[in-house]
């Protein structure tokens, strides 16, 4: 059952995905390209921890200047396998007064693009002076700056906290952090109206002197009518003893106050986002958008207690539901006001049947058929039920072809968000090594998927407004999977 619940997982993740492709493409700012490919993977395969270009010499040799002493087929050997340079040389270490170089255990593909990174790089000076992290607190509620509020940096070495450091803004909302370490992750956190806020860790990058952010922050509400849900999807897999259910909700604060809920919940805190769940829940896993740490049980399912910031807020939790010999049922209230509702079961047999909701057309994502039902404009209160009939027939029915390479949206495009609305950590974690390596793959294969098109294009083999249109979409997931492969 584990194993098919991580799939599941995968499989939730993967559509969510699909869902919100549209939304990402139209993210890609600056114009990111193939060249910050290798860049990008020089820094998420942690080379930074043991060398710099150009910043002198670390646990591992600078790589300024790397090209004029390797061709390019030593470099990806030096990067894809360093036990082959040791065997192929006779020589450990190969540089004297150096340890050897750890395997990074690096595909092949990804080894390619940091070393067309390393032969391409230009390096800046170094100012000698360390990086800087420079910014500015803005009041986005009433679109003023923010004077007098303290800014703690916090430096990690790896996972580990190594200092923290305070500075107070000016008078127009400045700070700055100088002389900062080249080979450390860095975390701001500002703490405004009695809500915590923080950014991700961030490296430099190895022609980055300064790091420019902004920071956001709200005043608060505890009024929750601006909060709906654009986006609703619940997807129903058979599994091993019951159901397996994944439960996703785009979340839309359409207001500029950072909403802290009104209704208390146990413990002095505040509800502010409330989710439907059958009383015979088990597995209650949190995947994005909100923590064990901060949901508190109820009779209907749970309650979030962060604050919710204006804006966009992806929710996805998962959760399995015994199934009697005789079949059961999954009951599901709509709590905000939903535009668009979609329900997907794994189709075994056509012993479902929904209320609430419209369809029962069979779809196919991933090579796996669905029964899809939606629904448009529900009301909060809007009951949904889902009743299945004879669940014994379901269990040879389940197919999982081509769910290896699916792949985790789990963590994407969240750069800056409030502390107690941060991604569960524990269920990342749990899943991180199979998330890498499936963002891995799913990475190289779309590097592969570019280069052919690249040579189609080339070769005459396709017009210019098709090879246009299909590398930008390429490129856009391209910059989304590579987001996801974080410290
Ligand atoms: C744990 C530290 C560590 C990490 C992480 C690491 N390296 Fe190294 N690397 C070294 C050391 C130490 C050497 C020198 C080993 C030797 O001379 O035998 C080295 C050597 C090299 C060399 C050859 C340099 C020369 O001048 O001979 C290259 C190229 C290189 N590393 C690239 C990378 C890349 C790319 C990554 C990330 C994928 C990476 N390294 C990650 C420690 C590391």
């Amino acid at each position: 059952m584990q194993g098919r619940y991580s799939a599941l997982i995968l499989l939730v993740s993967f559509i969510t995905q699909l869902l919100i492709a549209g939304t990402y493409a139209s993210h890609a700012q600056n114009p990111h390209d193939m060249d910050t490919m290798g860049k990008d993977l020089f820094i998420e395969n942690r080379c930074v921890r043991c060398h710099t270009i150009g910043r002198g010499r670390f646990v591992g040799p600078d790589l300024k200047g790397v090209g004029d002493r390797y061709a390019r087929e030593e470099l990806i050997k030096w990067i894809e396998n360093p036990q082959a340079v040791y065997q192929a040389t006779g020589k450990m270490p190969v540089n004297e007064g150096y340890p050897p170089m750890p395997p990074m255990d690096i595909h092949p593909m990804a080894a390619q693009a940091i070393a067309d990174y390393l032969l391409s790089v230009k390096v800046r000076p170094d100012t000698g002076k360390g990086g800087i992290i420079t910014g500015k607190v803005l009041d986005k509620t009433n679109d003023r700056a923010v004077p007098g509020v303290k800014i703690t940096l916090t430096s990690f070495m790896g996972d580990k906290e190594t200092s923290t450091t305070d500075a107070d803004t000016s008078k127009d909302g400045a700070f700055a952090f100088a002389s900062l370490p080249w080979d450390r992750s860095y975390m701001v956190t500002v703490e405004y109206n009695g809500a915590e806020y923080s950014t991700d860790k961030m490296v430099f990058y190895p022609d980055e002197n300064t790091k420019t952010l902004d920071l956001p922050v709200y005043e608060p509400t505890d009024s929750g009518a601006n909060i709906s849900i654009s986006e609703g999807h619940m997807i129903v897999q058979a599994v091993e003893d019951g159901l397996s259910i994944a439960d996703l909700s785009s979340f839309e604060n359409k207001g500029d106050r950072m909403y802290v809920g009104s209704v208390d919940v146990t413990g002095g805190k505040k509800e502010t986002l409330r989710f439907s769940v059958p009383p015979d829940a088990a597995n209650l896993n949190f995947i994005h958008g909100v923590s064990a740490e901060s949901i508190v049980r109820t009779e209907t399912g749970f309650s979030d207690t962060g604050s919710v910031m204006p804006g966009p807020k992806r929710v996805v939790f998962a959760y399995t539901v015994p199934l009697g010999s005789g079949g059961g049922a999954i009951e599901k209230t709509i709590e905000y006001p939903t535009e668009n509702f979609l329900l997907l079961v794994s189709k075994s047999n056509e012993q479902v049947t929904v209320e609430g909701l419209a369809g029962g057309d069979v779809v196919k994502i991933e090579n796996e058929d669905f029964i899809k039902w939606s629904g448009e404009g529900l009301a909060p209160g809007h009951k949904i039920s889902i009743k299945f009939v004879n669940p014994n027939a379901w269990k040879d029915y389940i197919k999982w072809a081509g769910i290896a390479f699916l792949i985790l949206a789990v963590g994407a495009g969240i750069l800056y968000s409030s502390r107690s609305g941060r991604v569960s950590a524990s269920a990342d974690e749990r899943n991180e090594k199979g998330r890498r390596n499936a963002v891995m793959r799913k990475r190289s294969a779309l590097i592969k998927e570019i280069a052919e098109l690249d040579d189609r294009f080339e070769a005459g083999g396709i017009d210019e407004a098709d090879y246009k249109k299909l590398r930008e979409n390429k490129k856009a997931e391209l910059i989304e999977v590579t987001r996801r492969l974080r410290f």
